[in-house]
């Protein structure tokens, strides 16, 4: 078994903001990550799959397969985007890094078997939003 990771990368922006709390809780709890009109980060979004090297190409994944899975349903509705309006998703969520690593997520696994009948399998998706701030989620079998 291998693991392979590809690094996609995209700017977007994001407003963390909960309704659940007040105005002023929210911005107690996020500060200037809570101002309105949101704010802009480059994500690299790692995206790690494992499965055996295949005889017949020597790889582990099929890249071009991989990016266009990606790039359709991750980085294409993603890229440029304010994050809490244009992503249907996050209406119920907190645009945090951790929840946007939920997202894609099941934006991958709902194609996941249709793109790759025979794995590899989706293993790991990281995300750097900052030189500070990096999350990494593993992706459950
Ligand atoms: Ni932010």
């Amino acid at each position: 078994m291998m693991r392979v990771t590809r690094c996609y990368h995209f700017p977007a922006n994001h407003r963390l903001h909960t309704p659940l709390l007040s105005d002023a809780e929210n911005a107690e709890l996020f500060g200037k990550c809570n101002y309105p009109f949101g704010h802009g980060h480059n994500y690299t979004v790692e995206i790690a799959v494992e499965g055996p090297v295949r005889a017949e190409t020597g790889q582990v994944v099929d890249p071009g397969a991989l990016d266009r899975l990606v790039q359709s349903d991750v980085v294409a509705p993603m890229a440029h985007a304010n994050l809490n309006c244009k992503i249907p998703e996050f209406g119920d969520l907190v645009a945090t890094t951790e929840n946007l690593a939920v997202v894609i997520e099941q934006r991958l696994r709902a194609r996941w078997d249709e793109v790759f009948p025979e794995g590899p399998a989706l293993c790991r998706i990281g995300i750097r939003e900052t030189l500070n701030n990096y999350i990494s989620k593993a992706v459950a079998r």
